[in-house]
């Protein structure tokens, strides 16, 4: 969906890496898109592009320097952080998406994106290395998980001759994605959506457990996309550190039981989609001890007992009208065990997880995935971050319940 941007206020950041002069060409695409353009630079993005090619191309002076004489206004910084109606930050370097995850605020832009209540998009743009560094990628997932919207960079040639990702996106998907900041997606109004993510916990005694790696991300960000989009969401987490998502009722709980109780509790209340990310314990030991076990040198044989499967119940309950989506982790011929699940359980919609595959899966911030209907389609998708395949799975919920999602054009 390409919103109208005739009129809008789009404030351009602008940081300093050598992608600054494809910033010009988004200055340009956006100003014949018919927004007003108001562009701030760091100090290091005017050694790469002059204020100047930025002044030419959106007929405003351009702010660099906090402490300079005001230009524009009263204060402007304070002036431009009401003003924007969205914020795109093209190139963002490494050192402002930290500051920006850090709540520091520097310069003017810094000082803008903190003061702001408008939407941000990040273009992130750098070598390979810093952007797969952890710090960066932490830093971006904390943005994310606070509604900051990131363009993933593209794989190619950098500056440096090397190849990776790091390439900032194309100044056309990024004004696509400015479209889309201004014209919030409400697809999902009113609808009431609950989400399992996370692990379960199986108590052997008090300080052992049997559970997965599962970390809860890709729940998360289903859970904060559906309620940014208008839902009524309730979230059932197993444990995870993840901070709660904005407008989105969460319910904690450690075992499968636990879980089973706590979604069925919801069911019974009224729900109209349930998508099930959590990676739940199929089994659990028969006893519990009270007490730790203390260590005898003997081998130790644990019995287990199977635990209820939530989905399927949900599948025997469900009634016309309501969509349950599940997920399907598996290492070998994932479409024939996905499909048996979709169709044991009564899925309209199955995601399937290849563990194996590198970037996908349990704990990673990525995720590739193909996802299975009842009525026999498959879609396979590329690799892309967890609240990229958020967008996509929500647009296709949204298909089920017969409503728009913003994918469609
Ligand atoms: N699931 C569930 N309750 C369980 C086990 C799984 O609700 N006790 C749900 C998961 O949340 C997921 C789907 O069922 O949406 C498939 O989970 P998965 O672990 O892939 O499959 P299982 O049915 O457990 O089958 P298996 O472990 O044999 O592959």
């Amino acid at each position: 969906m390409t919103a109208d941007l005739a009129g809008r206020r789009i404030l351009l950041g602008v940081t300093g890496g050598i992608a600054a002069y494809k910033a010009a060409h988004l200055a340009s695409r956006l100003v014949q898109a018919g927004a007003q353009v108001q562009v701030v630079m760091t100090e290091a993005a005017a050694r790469f592009v002059t204020p100047l090619t930025f002044e030419a191309l959106t007929g405003r002076r351009v702010l660099t320097d906090l402490f300079g004489p005001q230009e524009l206004g009263h204060v402007d910084h304070v002036e431009l952080a009401h003003w924007a109606e969205a914020v795109v930050v093209a190139p963002a370097t490494a050192n402002v998406i930290g500051k920006l995850a850090a709540g520091i605020a520097d310069d003017a832009l810094t000082t803008v994106l903190l003061g702001t209540a408008a939407p941000i998009l990040l273009a992130p743009a750098m070598e390979s290395r810093m952007y797969l560094n952890p710090a960066v990628q932490a830093n971006l997932r904390t943005l994310a998980s606070r509604g900051v919207r990131i363009a993933e960079p593209g794989e190619g040639h950098l500056a440096s001759g090397r190849r990776g990702p790091g390439r900032m996106a194309e100044p056309d998907a990024l004004l696509a994605l400015v479209g889309e900041l201004l014209a919030p997606d409400r697809s999902l109004e009113g609808v009431r959506v609950l989400v399992t993510a996370g692990p379960t916990r199986e108590h052997i005694d008090p300080v052992r457990f049997l559970s997965n790696p599962s970390t809860g991300r890709q729940g998360f960000a289903v859970a904060a996309e559906a309620a940014r989009r208008g839902a009524q969401v309730l979230l059932v987490a197993g444990p995870t550190d993840l901070p709660t998502p904005p407008g989105v009722e969460r319910v904690d709980v450690e075992s499968a039981r636990e879980m089973y109780q706590a979604v069925m509790d919801a069911f019974e209340r009224g729900v109209d989609v349930v998508i099930k990310a959590a990676a739940v314990s199929d089994y659990r030991p028969r006893t519990r001890l009270e007490q730790k076990r203390k260590k005898t040198g003997a081998a130790w044989v644990l019995e287990l007992e199977p635990n209820p499967d939530i989905l399927a119940a949900l599948g025997r309950r469900r009634r016309d009208g309501q969509v349950l989506v599940g997920f399907a982790a598996e290492t070998d011929e994932g479409h024939a065990h996905a499909r048996a699940k979709l169709e044991a359980k009564n899925l309209d919609l199955i995601v399937l997880n290849d563990v194996g595959e590198p970037g996908a899966g349990f704990a990673a911030a990525t995720n590739r995935v193909d996802l299975l209907w009842r009525d026999g389609r498959t879609r396979s998708l590329p690799l892309m971050s967890k609240e990229d395949l958020a967008r996509v799975l929500l647009d296709e919920v949204a298909r089920l319940l017969g409503r728009a999602g913003s994918g469609d054009a």
